[in-house]
């Protein structure tokens, strides 16, 4: 998501600066900038669209020198226009910043120091470059450690000033910044693809770091502002594996990008001492809250599964009937929606004409509809009147991964918030909150078994067909398990909830129809073990899923993969990661085309 690019030397930046953004067209963008020193004032040109839009424009703009900043934007406040694009300018036009990351007390920061600033764009980055130029004293540097010092959130950071020719700087916390270490000259970028066509010797900053790089030197000072004497590492990945960060594929980046990304998803939308979340995008009054009498999920394939546990959450936590439903059938029956009913259409790409059709359907009834989307400006959002986007970042792998889990946060939250109504006691609203904070932590547990889940995947890769199953909440988990694992391996899964296989599906058990349960410590624990039972009476091979520490899980399996406990509601969110890993390694191993499986497209805009 977004991409940043610097470049100081004696070479002519803007080309640099340009190529440097073409590596960084992976991450996904919808508009994009540059800025270049040029005698003694800074000069800037955007568009919206692609990198090619951008570098027709500079042709014309005249833009020389040798030191300058760009970056692709992938919207998140604010739409797609011009004026959105970095980099960013305080009222002046001799202060310009790069920046990836979400400022989150934005509102208060341009309230409390921006009175008489003019802001030309709806983007939370224009308002820290103001607050740059409200401490801009002749230093770059200790204006934007002031600055930051100022803020709630998340930066990758790059900023230049007319007044300071020849030197860029660069700050980190909680979004990835490079330095690249060349002949007299230093590039600067969010990942390393962008800098290997020039040097293979890279600093990669930390977070609360703050760099200031001039013509000749770099200096890194960490949050106490001590210079710090960092490593230069040599990097020998290739441009492809950079993108990749160093994994093989676009699917594993993103199953391991879920720890970060779930923390973006749930950031400043929750408040621990009320116990409550605030969606602010929910854009409806305690009134219009109190009004809903039941709640619709509409989307498709692993957004729908996201919905299925929604519907979990929502009944528990909020008390209202809901129904997840697949939005290509929902179009088609004569759907009970009325003015009570508040109706969710959730959504990756945000584009899914099934889904676009259903919300279409359900505002004609009435209802209230909003949008729960990982792609910003995109149809349903634009459609919906109000919602949440997801914050995943750019999936480019055709099977879906962080947006699920993603999806399941905010839903929660939601469920919280209108749990808090009347039902959830601040306590309860607070115990779920922590447990969800921990969540992250808990996720890195799982994916620390990759190796592990691996070795299981070699011994299981060559059956035909197998069947998930999970019980409650870990139903839609089963569901979400089978699909991954048909979608990139191929191999014929299906999901079923645990009391159901004995009325049909377990006519199919046999030492050749692996089972892969997932029988974690929650309140059907009991119930899930007999159906294994039953399974295992079959001779089927089982694989469980099981709660650290959990004895009979290996007694009653062939092969246990271990998670860690957490509240019930929340257990998608950790065991789903298991099911994702083994679905990747099965596939890896049977030499699929993991990021592009065959008769699959990202985004499904056709009925
Ligand atoms: O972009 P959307 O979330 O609306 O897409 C919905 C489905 O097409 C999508 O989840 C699909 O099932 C993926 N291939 C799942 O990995």
């Amino acid at each position: 998501m977004c991409g940043i690019v610097g470049y100081i030397g004696k070479k002519e930046a803007l080309p640099i600066l340009i190529n440097g953004l073409r590596r960084l067209e992976y991450r996904g963008y919808d508009s994009a900038g540059v800025a270049i020193f040029q005698n003694g004032k800074i000069k800037k040109t955007k568009a919206v669209g692609k990198i090619d839009s951008l570098s027709e424009k500079v042709k014309t703009a005249d833009m020389v020198g040798t030191v300058g900043i760009a970056h692709t934007r992938w919207a998140t406040h604010g739409g797609v226009t011009e004026d959105n694009a970095h980099p960013h300018s305080g009222c002046q036009d001799d202060l310009v910043i790069c920046h990836n990351g979400i400022i989150e007390n934005y509102r208060e920061l341009k309230e409390k120091f921006l009175s008489g600033h003019t802001i030309k764009s709806q983007t939370d980055t224009e308002i820290l470059a103001h607050l740059i130029e409200v401490f801009y004293e002749g230093d770059l540097l200790t204006a934007v450690r002031k600055a930051l010092s100022e803020v709630r959130g998340t930066y990758g950071l790059v900023a230049m000033h007319a007044g300071e020719p020849n030197k860029i700087v660069a700050a980190r916390l909680g979004s990835p910044l490079v330095i690249g270490v060349g002949e007299n000259e230093y590039y600067i970028a969010s990942d390393t693809s962008p800098m290997l066509a020039h040097t293979k010797n890279v600093v990669f900053l930390d977070d609360g770091e703050v760099a200031e790089i001039t013509l000749d030197s770099m200096k890194i000072f960490n949050v106490d502002h001590k210079i710090m004497d960092k490593h230069v590492e040599k990097i020998e990945w290739n441009e492809a594996q950079a993108q990749k960060q160093g994994f093989d594929h676009f699917m594993l980046k993103e199953i391991f990008d879920q720890p970060t990304v779930v923390k973006d998803a749930i950031r400043g939308r929750f408040s621990l001492e009320d116990g409550a979340a605030h969606l602010g995008g929910l854009n409806m009054t305690d009134e219009q809250m109190h009004q809903v009498k039941r709640v619709v999920m509409l989307s498709c394939g692993t957004a729908y599964y996201a919905g299925l546990v929604g519907k979990y959450a929502f009944e528990r936590l909020a008390g209202l009937p809901t129904e997840a439903d697949v939005a290509s059938e929902f179009r088609y029956r004569d759907p009970i929606i009325d003015e009570h009913t508040l109706v969710f259409a959730i959504s990756q790409s945000g584009e899914t004409a099934d889904t676009i059709a259903a919300l279409r359907e359900a505002k004609r009834k009435g209802a209230f509809v909003r949008g729960i989307v990982n792609v910003v400006g995109s149809s349903i959002a634009r459609e919906t009147d109000g919602g949440t986007y997801i914050h995943a970042g750019p999936e480019l792998a055709v099977a879906s991964t962080k947006a699920y889990t993603n999806m399941v946060a905010v839903l929660i939250l939601y469920a919280l918030q209108f749990g808090r109504l009347n039902r959830v006691s601040v306590a309860t609203g607070e115990r779920l909150l922590r447990a969800l904070l921990e969540i992250p932590e808990k996720m890195k547990l799982v994916l620390a078994q990759s190796e592990k889940i691996k070795a299981i995947a070699q011994k299981y890769k060559d059956y035909k067909d197998c069947i998930f199953l999970g019980r409650g909440i870990n139903y839609p988990v089963a569901l979400e398990g089978a699909l991954k694992l048909k979608e990139i391996s191929y191999i014929h899964s299906e999901a079923y909830p645990g009391g159901e296989m004995k009325h049909g599906p377990i006519a199919l058990l046999s030492e050749n129809f692996p089972i892969i349960a997932i029988a974690t410590k929650n309140q059907l624990y009991e119930k899930m073990i007999s159906n294994i039972q039953e399974a295992k009476a079959r001779k089927a091979p089982i694989i469980l899923i099981a709660t650290e520490g959990d004895a009979q899980a290996k007694e009653i399996s062939d092969d246990v993969i271990y998670v860690p406990q957490t509240m019930e509601l929340l257990e998608p969110l950790v065991n789903t990661l298991a099911l994702q890993l083994f679905s990747y390694h099965t596939a890896v191993l049977l030499g699929k085309d993991v990021d592009r499986p065959r008769n699959l497209a990202k985004s499904v805009t056709v009925e």
